[in-house]
Parts: C-alpha cells; structure tokens; sequence
C-alpha cells in the first residue's frame, strides 16, 4: 500500500527535540486509520495501520503516544503474514508523552496498533448538543499541532516527518465526519466515512471533525461546511476565498492540494484557524456580516504554500511557519483590498507585538527568532515573536531587495522545497545567495533571527485610516462629545484601534460616555468585544461584567479569554469574578483553552 512518490525523499535527521521517534531508522511512510467515534464513552477507538520503511538493520520502530491505552500490536510480513508483535511503552515525560517501541525486522511491512484515547486527550473535544450552534447534536473536533496528533494517534508526530494517509471512521448515523483530506460533501446512511490524503503531510495536520456539518459551495474547488442553521451565513461571509486563492497562485505559483474548503467550528474551537490541508479549520467569531475578519482565512489559505508545503523542520523553527505565513496573508489581503488596509493589519500586529516583548521581556531568549524549545512545551513558542517580528524580518527583506525580486525568490522556495522541511540555517543560505554585501549588513540578519527584542530598522507600516482614527479620538476624547457621522464607514479594524488607544486604565466616566453613544457593550463582533472588555474590566465598569461573563462562557477561543481572565486576575475581586465566571466556562472550552486559563487562574 505504500505510495512512493519522487517528491517524497526528505532530509529525515531533523533533531527534533519533541518527538521519540528516529525516522532516520524506520520511518512512516503511510498511514491507514481505521477507528470510531464513541461519543459516549468520549474515546476514539481503533487500529493504526502503518506502512513503515525501515532503514539499515534496526530492530524497532518507535512511535510517539499521549494518554492512549495501546491494546495490541500486530505486524504484517511482506509475505502478507500478519501476527503478534511485541511492543513496549518507554518512560516518557508529562510534556512529550511516550515512546511506543515496536519490534520490527527486515520483513516487516506493516504495523498495526490497536489503540483507545483518552477522554483527557489534548487534541480532541467532545461537544455537547448544548455546546453547537443548533443544540440538537453533539460535535467532535481535533487539534494535532503542535504535539497533540500523539494524543490521539500513534504516529511519529514531528513536523520533519511526512506521510499520506487514508481513514475509515465509524461515526453516529445522524452526524457526518470531515478530515484533513477528500471530504464528502453530505451524510450518508450507514455513518461510515472514507477518507484518502494522497499527498505526504506532518502529522501535525491531522484532522477530524464530527458534527451536524451541511456543505456550501463558493466556487467548484472551494466551499463552506458549517451547522446547518450557520451556513448560509458562513458562505456569504466567506464568498471572498476564491478570489484570495486565486491572488494566491498569481504571487508564489499553483495551489497545491485540489481542493480548499473551510469548516466553521462552534464556538468552542481554541484558535482562529487552523491550517489542516483541504479543510481549513475556523473559529466562527470571524463571522460577523461585514467580511471584515476574513484576513483570517487569508492566513489559513497562505499556509497551503508556507507550512503545509514547506514546513518548519522542527517546533525551534516555528517563525518559517507562522512569519511567512504573516507576511503572505497581509500580501493576500493587500491584493484584495489595497495597501491602506493591509496596513491597518500590519499596524494591529505591531502594537500586539509591543505588548508581547514587554510581557517576555526584551532580552528574553523567548524573542529570538530562532528558538530554543527542548525540555519545554513547544507551545511555549507559540506568540507575536513568530508570527509578527518574523512578519516584519520578512518585510524588511522585501523593502531592501525590491518586490518584484523578492517575489521572484519566494515563489521559487515555495516550488523547490515543496513538501520537504525547511531549518532556518537553510533559509538563511538561501538568503544568502540573494542578497548584497550592502544589503547583508544593512539588514542585520544575525540581530532579526538570534538576537533579541526588535532591531531599530524595523519597518514601519502607515495607515491613513488609522491616522483619521487616531484625529477622531483626540479630537472628542477630552469633552466626550463624540461626533458619529464621521465614525459611519468604520469597519472592525478601525473600531479596535480606536478603542486600543484609550488610556489603561481609562476613568470610568469615560468607558460609560463612549458606552452611551457607540454601545459597544452589546456589540456581538468579537474583535470590538475583546478590547471592549478588556477596557471596561480595567476601568471597573460594572454595566459592562454581564456581557463579559456570557462572552467568556460562549467563545472558547483562546486569543480572546487569555487577556480577558489575566485582566481580571490583577485584583482579588477580579479574580473573584473570574473564578466564578470561570466555573460555569470551563466546562465549554477546548483542553489548549482551559489548560492554559488554569495557568492563570491558579
Ligand atoms: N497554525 C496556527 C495555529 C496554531 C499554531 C495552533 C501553533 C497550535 C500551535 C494558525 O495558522 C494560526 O496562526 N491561527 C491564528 C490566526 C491567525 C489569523 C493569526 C489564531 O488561531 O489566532
Ligand atoms: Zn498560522
């Protein structure tokens, strides 16, 4: 069954600090994943049928696992003969999970590894029907990166480490399954579900979706999977897509995986977006009427090419992941709306950015491009270093060598090194041979990817609706007479940045006039809520707390709880209110939210 491809070669040393496995050795080449949904009992259940390759004479394969029960284990002979295999589960640690060491000789074709999850596995949430949208039926979903794949697959789950994949998933007849793959586009009868993944992916993009999901069509290789009562909805919201994947192709060359739909998740789902190949999977507090969110499929579809095509070898080189995919979404976005609002998005992530160095510290080693994350969780490197100093390196590499040559470059990195893995060292040779002996110093690339902080040749966007936005609030702030004919046009971008610069905190008086006349505390767009709240909580603005505490219990995405929680926990009787909100959220949030709001609230 093994697929061989010639694109399938890959540098398989990749000295990942978080994963067991030594693909160099034996390594997955195939995945079959034959399992069920037990929506009573909370567990996935099943076979892992691997297709392995083994490389000069080891005696075992070894698989990385978290919290699976492993039943048994077989493997099948070249000969087709299949039997007991011994297998053994290592020490482990509470981060990495364990090491499943399989037996294996130079017959062996296949393992297969009988295996149930844990009902605490970190990548899976099972929602109950009060959780969805509709309230009738109740919903799973999966989030594998960064090394939660292992918690409910055996796999070798290191991004340097790819493979293709088909699934059988048995799931309850009325709801219908959708994975990182070639999906149905309606239930069927027997909630039996084929799947096929031709193309070599890490493990950390493996997906499942079980719910009330119907489908909508945008365009023939694009479409919207959302709870029925959502979808249309999500399409109009999303009609946009197409157009963005075809501005796409024109910048770094051919969409690469067929098909690209989107899945709109309830609103428990702990990201914004997450890039799972063919079937983008997002937060459903991008929808909100206007179209104005939708930057955030702009970045799910950029990591088609930067991350799913060329991926970060290991979670230490993160910033090739999520800056290039930064710096592509704003391209995307500039194409679709013009420069003055890909700057509004570049200036939003500049002020993020600034609150990030000041909580890390701006000599902390955390603000390294390149990281260094062994012995930790990888997730520890997920912040705004990555995604928005690696977005400005990126820029500034543009604005010293010229656009039109720096596209000519990105688009032939994405075509060279599609599926294959990506180190920063190789990155930087690669730059190398592009740029000038005037160029190099003058960008100081040493400083941008293992020095601290931000360096002063830093780019720096300019926006003139935001300047107009900055005019408005000083122009009204001192008398609170706030004129709003001239907010009209606003869109969400403008609203956050006017609220952004309010002082924090700001006297209460002020929170409850701005309050009076714009009435943020009912505003349903979760952007304006975000910052709306944050401002309201820190100027003690009592109006505002039961409108935060059915935003918190309702919206399971972590962006927006964590300031939210960490605002209120400054004081006792903040952190009174949080606790207390806290009991009846948690329960609704997905393990990555309620994992890190206990940090917080511990
Ligand atoms: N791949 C990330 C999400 C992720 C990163 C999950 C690391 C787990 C570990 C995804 O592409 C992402 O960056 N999502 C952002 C939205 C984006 C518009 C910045 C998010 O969820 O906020
Ligand atoms: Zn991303």
């Amino acid at each position: 069954m093994s697929c061989k491809k010639p694109n399938q070669h890959n540098d398989l040393k990749t000295n990942d600090p978080h994963s067991y496995s030594k693909p160099e050795e034996a390594v997955v080449k195939h995945l079959f994943l034959d399992i069920t949904a037990d929506f009573e009992r909370k567990i996935i259940h099943g076979c892992a049928n691997l297709d392995i390759e083994r490389k000069g004479n080891t005696k075992e394969i070894i698989l990385d696992t978290k919290m699976l029960t492993i039943d048994s284990v077989y493997v099948t002979e070249n000969k087709g003969k299949k039997y007991k295999a011994t297998f053994r589960l290592g020490e482990g640690d509470s981060i990495l999970g364990k090491p499943l060491h399989i037996s294996i000789d130079e017959n062996t074709q296949t393992v297969h590894v009988y295996y149930k999850t844990s009902p605490e596995a970190e990548a899976l949430q099972w929602l109950t029907p009060q959780q969805t949208q509709g309230k009738k039926y109740p919903c799973l979903l999966t989030q594998s990166q960064a090394i939660n794949a292992r918690t409910w697959i055996p796999i070798q789950d290191g991004p340097g480490i790819r493979f293709s994949y088909s699934a059988m998933v048995r799931v309850p007849k009325e709801l219908l399954a959708l994975m990182s793959a070639e999906n149905p586009v309606q239930k069927n009868k027997d909630g039996v579900y084929h799947f096929s993944m031709k193309q070599i992916v890490p493990a950390y993009l493996m997906a499942l979706s079980v719910g009330d999901f119907a489908f909508a069509e945008i365009s023939n290789r694009c479409g919207v999977y959302a709870e029925p009562s959502m979808l249309e909805k999500c399409k109009n919201e999303l009609t946009e897509t197409e157009e963005m994947i075809q501005l796409a192709e024109k910048m770094y060359g051919k969409y690469a995986w067929e098909r690209y739909d989107i899945l709109i998740l309830p609103p428990s789902f702990p990201f914004g977006g997450m890039e799972n190949p063919r079937l983008t999977f997002a937060t459903p507090t991008i929808i909100v009427g206007d179209r104005s969110l939708v930057s955030l499929v702009a970045h799910e579809l950029a990591h088609s090419w930067s991350g799913n095509l060329v991926t970060n070898a290991n979670w230490n080189d993160f910033w090739l992941n999520e800056g290039f995919t930064v710096y592509f979404e704003y391209r995307i976005m500039e194409a679709l709306k013009g420069r003055d609002y890909s700057e509004m998005l570049a200036i939003l992530s500049q002020q993020e950015l600034a609150i990030t160095l000041e909580d890390l510290g701006e000599k902390s080693p955390d603000t390294h491009l390149k990281l260094d994350l062994k012995g930790r969780n990888p997730d520890d490197g997920v912040t705004d270093i990555a995604y928005i100093k690696g977005y400005f390196f990126l820029r500034l590499l543009e604005e010293t060598v010229g656009r039109e040559k720096w596209d000519g470059f990105l688009k032939a990195y994405f075509n060279e090194n599609a599926f294959k893995t990506m180190t920063t060292e190789k990155f930087l040779d690669k730059l190398d041979a592009l740029l000038t002996p005037e160029q190099k110093s003058a960008v100081n690339i040493q400083a941008w990817v293992y020095g601290p902080g931000i360096p002063a040749n830093c780019p720096s966007p300019k926006s003139t609706l935001f300047a107009s936005v900055d005019a408005y609030r000083q122009k009204y702030y001192e008398k609170g007479n706030w004129n709003q004919t001239e907010t009209q046009n606003w869109n969400t971008h403008q609203w956050v940045h006017f609220l952004r610069g309010f002082p924090s905190p700001s006297p209460k008086e002020k929170i409850a006039g701005v309050d009076n006349v714009f009435h943020f505390t009912e505003s349903q767009n979760p952007e304006i809520q975000g910052i709306w709240f944050e401002k309201a909580l820190q100027a003690k603005y009592e109006k505002a707390y039961p409108a935060v505490e059915t935003f918190l219990v309702n919206v399971g995405r972590r962006k927006f709880l964590m300031p939210l929680y960490k605002e209120m926990a400054k004081t006792p009787q903040g952190k009174e209110m949080a606790l207390k909100i806290y009991q009846k959220a948690r329960p609704n949030y997905h393990p990555i939210s309620y994992m890190s709001v206990d940090e917080v609230l511990k």
